[in-house]
């Protein structure tokens, strides 16, 4: 029987491409290179099966492609809104993802980023690195503690009580939770948590948010300068969701004028341009979309895509399956 032809649109680790090259007839792209939006339509005419990552943009028009030859689209990562889903229903592509894999991994960068900007150590490791630090001093480089301090997380999703978990037990944070649904009493009970009435009734009455909800056209700048003009003015944000949630205009003008004290990004709007605007501030640390950046967790990742695919060319429902 001839293999299903699966194109991968980047690298993956390596245990994950050698369980794929044993059962499918595979392409990588071998330099790694971001693809063009002409050379994925050209993957979804060759190939049975496309497995894209949240760099791909995948929109109507790409997925509109014809001849059209790919039937599932196996995303590595959680997050899909880089996928035109109806467009990929209408034209009867199967669509997966790779929850739960990824929380532990995720949750614990929020917390970094928490860290980060509470304890200003960007600011500080640049500092070392450029020669200039002069030495202890009392009033040297304040930040905030981050023990005891209120944590607001918007969206109560895996991640959101994985960081819940970190950050209440590890820090002794209380939290408080913002969910457009109801809560289950049991859930929040884990972290003597309380669910908010209202966006804004957290924001202003938290010390940290972060924000774990997914991005959507409906989210789009969920977080905007009237809503930033609610939180604290010592408050911090924390995205390391995606980067629409959040206006960034307003975020920077926020941060520039002190309205927020600081805030930990991993994601960005459009990245990975961002605006330069945030280079020039010192109060809001900068990753690199790191998330789910480790070696466990992306080998996780690559072999929940593969149980995914095997499932798909069996004729069975993949357990990830989101379109
Ligand atoms: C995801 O999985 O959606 C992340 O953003 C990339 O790991």
């Amino acid at each position: 029987m001839t293999k299903p032809k699966v194109f991968l649109t980047r690298r993956w680790p390596l245990a994950c491409e050698k369980r794929l090259l044993d059962h499918f007839d595979v392409t990588l792209n071998e330099d790694n290179h971001p693809l063009t939006p002409a050379e994925l339509k050209a993957a979804l005419r060759d190939y049975d099966a496309v497995l894209p990552t949240v760099s791909d943009a995948l929109p109507q028009e790409v997925l509109s492609v014809e001849p059209l030859r790919c039937r599932m689209l196996g995303n590595f990562g959680v997050g899909f809104n880089h996928i035109d889903i109806e467009t990929a229903k209408a034209r009867a592509i199967t669509v997966t993802n790779t929850p739960d894999v990824l929380t532990e991994c995720t949750a614990d960068i929020a917390m970094l980023l928490l860290l980060m900007a509470a304890r200003r150590a960007s600011e500080g490791e640049r500092l070392v690195r450029s020669g200039q630090w002069a030495g202890w001093h009392p009033n040297h480089l304040l930040g905030t503690q981050v023990t005891g301090k209120t944590l607001g997380l918007v969206g109560f999703g895996r991640i959101a009580k994985a960081m819940a978990t970190k950050a209440h037990f590890g820090f002794g944070m209380p939290i408080l939770v913002y969910a457009p649904r109801p809560v289950p009493i049991a859930d929040l009970e884990r972290f003597g948590a309380r669910q908010m009435e209202s966006l804004e009734a957290l924001l202003e009455s938290s010390d940290i948010v972060s924000l774990h909800c997914p991005g959507s056209a409906a989210n789009r700048h969920l977080i905007n300068a009237e809503r930033l003009a609610m939180m604290k003015p010592e408050a911090i944000l924390i995205n390391t969701a995606r980067g629409d949630l959040i206006d960034s205009q307003a975020l920077i003008e926020a941060l520039r004028h002190r309205h927020l004290a600081a805030a930990g990004l991993d994601v960005y709007e459009g990245e990975p341009r961002l605006d330069p605007d945030f280079l020039t501030l010192d109060n809001v640390a900068l990753l690199p979309h790191l998330g789910s950046a480790t070696l466990e967790t992306r080998t996780a990742m690559g072999m929940k895509v593969i149980d995914n695919l095997e499932a798909f060319f069996k004729g069975a429902i993949p357990t990830n399956r989101v379109a």
